[in-house]
């Protein structure tokens, strides 16, 4: 039986990325690496940096605009924003207020979620549920990072691998039978040892002294983080996908999380996807945490890879540790 008051679904996307293209050569520059070891290890050649004076809302914003555009949105019609974020403009306002005020969105109420990596799809699903209920008709999600401002640029096993920008979706409703039909969240806080940014917050205030420290960059445990990611992205697109309905063999997109392209051929293994059938521009951007699946999803949309009617399943994971996946069909 089906209890949905009504189905929610993408009515747009759009994604922004700063023009700054800083090649695997020109970190080699930087730190002791080689092209040939960050393209086989990771599959990423190169990643866009966000200049002073560029913050994660001014990235949001651009994205927002073309997926209200694309949407045929407009900003007083927003009845929420969510921004997805670890790398938010300041602790307080969050940045969803500072992206209301910039697009005009003056009906909409708002508010940051913190989930990393899988910021976006949780995001997403949050979403969902304000559409579902019928409370919302229109919904903006942004995924968006400036991570290159939390990297240690004297550490190679960290600064490499992350880069900036920012992708949106408009979540609004749609038929039934369209829109996300199967979710699934999850996390293990146990693992938040593996990736964090030590002095961040109130446990350690990101001080001089902290910084002198390195305590105000990234820290990871690259290899316990592939493990979990290995062990988690195809599982969270398979209950999404026992969740509704559909099978493997129904997928026409996987749209994954950009971390590492052998973490993406994993999952792929996994849910017996031939690599045609999964997105992936990691080449381009490196790992945008939050803003990696919306602006995979764009591009892909963009290019044409996904139509009406298809089953496209997005997967993250990240740090926390936390996961999600959803399936949807396009509408
Ligand atoms: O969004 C979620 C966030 N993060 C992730 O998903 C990351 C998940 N983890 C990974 O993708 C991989 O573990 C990495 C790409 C981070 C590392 O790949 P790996 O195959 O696990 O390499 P490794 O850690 O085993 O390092 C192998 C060697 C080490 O040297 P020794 O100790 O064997 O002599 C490292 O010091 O590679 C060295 N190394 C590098 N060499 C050149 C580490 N970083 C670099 C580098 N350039 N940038």
């Amino acid at each position: 039986m089906n209890l949905k008051a009504k189905a929610a679904g993408i009515l747009g996307t759009g994604h922004a990325v700063p023009d700054k293209i800083v090649t695997n050569d020109d970190m080699a520059k930087i730190v002791d690496t080689s092209d040939e070891w960050i393209s086989t290890r990771t599959g990423i050649k190169e990643r866009r940096f966000a200049p002073e004076g560029v913050n994660t809302s001014d990235l949001c914003t651009e994205a927002a605009r073309q997926a209200l555009e694309q949407s045929g949105t407009k900003p007083e019609d927003l009845d929420l924003i969510i921004v997805c974020t670890l790398t938010p403009d300041m602790t307080i306002p969050s940045t969803a207020c500072i992206v209301q005020a910039n697009l005009g969105a003056v009906n909409a109420a708002v508010f940051d979620l913190y989930a990393a990596c899988s910021g976006f799809a949780y995001g997403v699903i949050t979403g969902t549920q304000y559409i579902e209920s019928g409370m919302y008709n229109r919904i903006l999600v942004i995924g968006a990072e400036i991570l290159s401002r939390f990297m240690d640029f004297k550490d190679r096993n960290t600064c490499v691998l992350f880069g900036d920008g920012a992708g949106a979706a408009v979540l609004g409703p749609v038929p039934e039978g369209y829109g996300i039909l199967g979710m699934d969240m999850g996390a293990d806080g146990n693992g938040g040892k593996f990736l964090n940014i030590p002095a961040s917050g109130t446990a350690i205030l990101p001080t001089d002294d902290a910084r002198k420290k390195g305590l105000t960059y990234i820290h990871m445990d690259g290899k316990e983080v592939y493990k979990f990611a290995v062990r988690v992205m195809g599982k969270t697109a398979e209950k999404a996908l026992e969740k509704s309905g559909l099978t493997k063999a129904d997928i026409d997109l996987l749209v994954p999380h950009q971390a590492n392209i052998r973490i993406i051929q994993s999952a792929a293994k996994r849910l017996s996807l031939p690599m045609e059938k999964v997105f992936v521009n990691i080449d381009k951007y490196a790992n945008t945490s939050g803003a990696s699946i919306p602006i995979a999803l764009d591009e892909a949309h963009r290019e044409g890879r996904i139509k009406r009617g298809d089953v496209v399943v997005l997967a993250g994971f990240g740090a926390g540790l936390t996961w999600a996946g959803m399936v949807m069909k396009w509408y």
